[in-house]
């Protein structure tokens, strides 16, 4: 922005000084904002507490230096109507205030308890990546090939069009998933009169927003076919120009040292020294980034461990791992809130000392589906069978599902070679497996599984002990159960007491 918007406008920037402090108090700020995506989960209150403060005071830089983008252009706003160019980065530069408004209220707790985990999420970061870092990038690039290649843009009115079937697409894209967000959130927290969820079935916040998603394919599809239209524009200017290999230097060489002598702001002396620049520039990304993470590392009080809690065994272990590569994690999350709508749906919210030997976690950040953190306990258990059927095709034990199946596990065969270094590489990350308990693994693997395949087998679905999908129920079977299995005493909380 600070280069290409003066360059397209033929206008100095608005203001030199400001977009320093911008900056500077990005990188410082920004590196302490990131536990607002761990808003009410297991993460340390602290460390919360902090993302809020932070993220709320980035509003301050992000809208100083959308305000000395706008203002960069002041008295150049007829050139605004005529310079396509122009359009993509002034819509950019407001994108890029909308969205960083939005999102020091997303980190705000009481706001964050209603979008997290919803599509609200999802419809911030594309005002951010369609509209600021999208069209900035298609500003840019209308600016720069017909530069380099000494011609004119092939077609000034594709441009156009492109200009406003993408704003268009981007409307389309973001609007419905508000709405989607806000009503499956909406959703997810009612009660009845009688204190009962209205949607005790989660599938049924799941349709309620499929037009949304319709809608929210037309907006991509409208945004695909402006870049598409651009490519093909920016291939024909190619094409008529010629390539600017080597152009003449017009100003003689920037001089290593600044010269406060000749009026230069001080500023320039770290910008004409990469290598300083990067030192300094990192010293100040750490310092938000060791205050938060140190403590973390080194106070034990802030991972609570639960003496119940035992680390996965080896079929549930290769479980885990396919849950991570089919990226399951992508609309399940593992991370029960403390709120009564969550607990009341899922069961007794998570706590950090549930997930010490998860590596890395899978909290997730979207539910697409519903949380699985308690997959295996309470009233979510369902049967291996269930699993089973579901895996195979969602919408049999689940109609109108819109989850895919996955017919490749029942085909796929678990590599058990794999297995002892998967557990040597566990007990290297601190996951206290008895030693030389990779070289028994196997067994245990295959114990567990052979338990699990009797007992899909009388159901009358067959399976291999190596089966993926025998690791993946026996995974799934396990989430969440640990804390239900510590001793009962007369403190036990209620919680404890449920079926399992
Ligand atoms: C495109 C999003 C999506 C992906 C990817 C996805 N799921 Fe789902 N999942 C859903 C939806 C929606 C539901 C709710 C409807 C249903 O039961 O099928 C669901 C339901 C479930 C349930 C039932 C939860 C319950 O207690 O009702 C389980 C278990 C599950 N998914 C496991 C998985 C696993 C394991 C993977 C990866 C192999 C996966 N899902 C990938 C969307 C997804």
């Amino acid at each position: 922005m600070y280069y290409f918007v003066p360059k397209a406008a033929d206008r100095p920037v608005y203001s030199y000084r400001l977009s320093i402090i911008h900056f500077w108090a990005l990188i410082f700020l920004y590196i302490w904002a990131g536990p607002h995506h761990l808003l009410y989960t297991a993460t340390p209150d602290w460390v919360q507490s902090l993302g809020v403060v932070f993220s709320f005071m980035l509003i301050a830089p992000s809208w100083g230096g959308m305000i000395n983008g706008l203002l960069t252009l002041r008295g150049v706003w007829d050139k605004v109507r005529e310079d396509v160019v122009l359009k993509f980065l002034v819509v950019a530069v407001t994108a890029y205030g909308m969205a960083t408004f939005e999102g020091p209220l997303l980190s705000l707790k009481s706001v964050n308890w209603i979008s997290h985990f919803s599509d609200w999420t999802i419809a911030h970061v594309h005002v951010g990546a369609l509209g600021w870092n999208g069209f900035l990038t298609f500003g840019v690039l209308y600016w720069l090939i017909p530069k380099m290649f000494r011609t004119e843009l092939y077609s000034k009115k594709l441009a156009n069009w492109h200009f406003w079937i993408g704003t268009l697409g981007i409307l389309f894209y973001a609007i419905p998933l508000y709405w989607a967000g806000f009503a499956q959130a909406m959703m997810w927290k009612e009660f009845t009169d009688e204190g009962m969820l209205r949607y005790p079935n989660f599938l049924e916040t799941v349709n309620q927003i499929l037009p949304m998603y319709a809608m929210r394919a037309i907006g991509g599809t409208m945004f695909l076919t402006g870049a598409i239209m651009m490519t093909y524009n920016l291939i024909k200017t190619v094409r008529k120009g010629n390539f600017l290999a080597d152009e003449e230097a017009e100003a003689p060489a920037l001089e290593k040292t600044y010269h406060k002598h000749k009026g230069e702001h001080w500023h320039r002396w770290i910008e004409r020294k990469p290598v300083q620049m990067l030192v300094v520039s990192l010293f100040v990304i750490l310092i938000g980034g060791l205050v938060e993470m140190i403590p973390t590392f080194l106070i034990k009080s802030n991972i609570p461990t639960i003496s119940s809690v035992k680390p996965y065994t080896p079929l549930e272990l290769e479980g885990r791992d396919i849950y991570v590569r089919e990226g399951c994690y992508v609309c399940h999350s593992q991370m029960v809130r403390p709120f009564r709508d969550e607990v009341a749906r899922y069961g007794e919210y998570s706590k950090a000392g549930e997930f010490v030997y998860d590596h890395p976690f899978q909290w997730g950040s979207k539910r697409t589906g519903p949380d699985l953190a308690r997959e295996g306990v309470g009233n979510n258990k369902k049967s291996n069978a269930w699993h089973y059927n579901h895996m195979l095709d969602p919408a049999v034990p689940s109609p109108g599902s819109i989850m895919p199946p996955y017919p490749w596990l029942f085909d796929k065969h678990v590599d058990l070679e794999m297995l002892p270094k998967k557990i040597r590489a566990m007990q290297t990350l601190g996951v206290p497996y008895p030693e030389g308990y990779d070289l028994i693994a196997a067994n245990e693997f295959m114990a567990q599984a052979d338990s699990i395949v009797a007992d899909l087998e009388k159901n009358g679905l067959p399976a291999e002990s190596t089966n993926e999908i025998v690791a993946l129920i026996a995974y799934l079977q396990r989430l969440g159960r640990d804390i239900y299995n510590a001793p009962k005493t007369d403190k036990t909380p209620v919680i404890l007491t449920e079926k399992e």
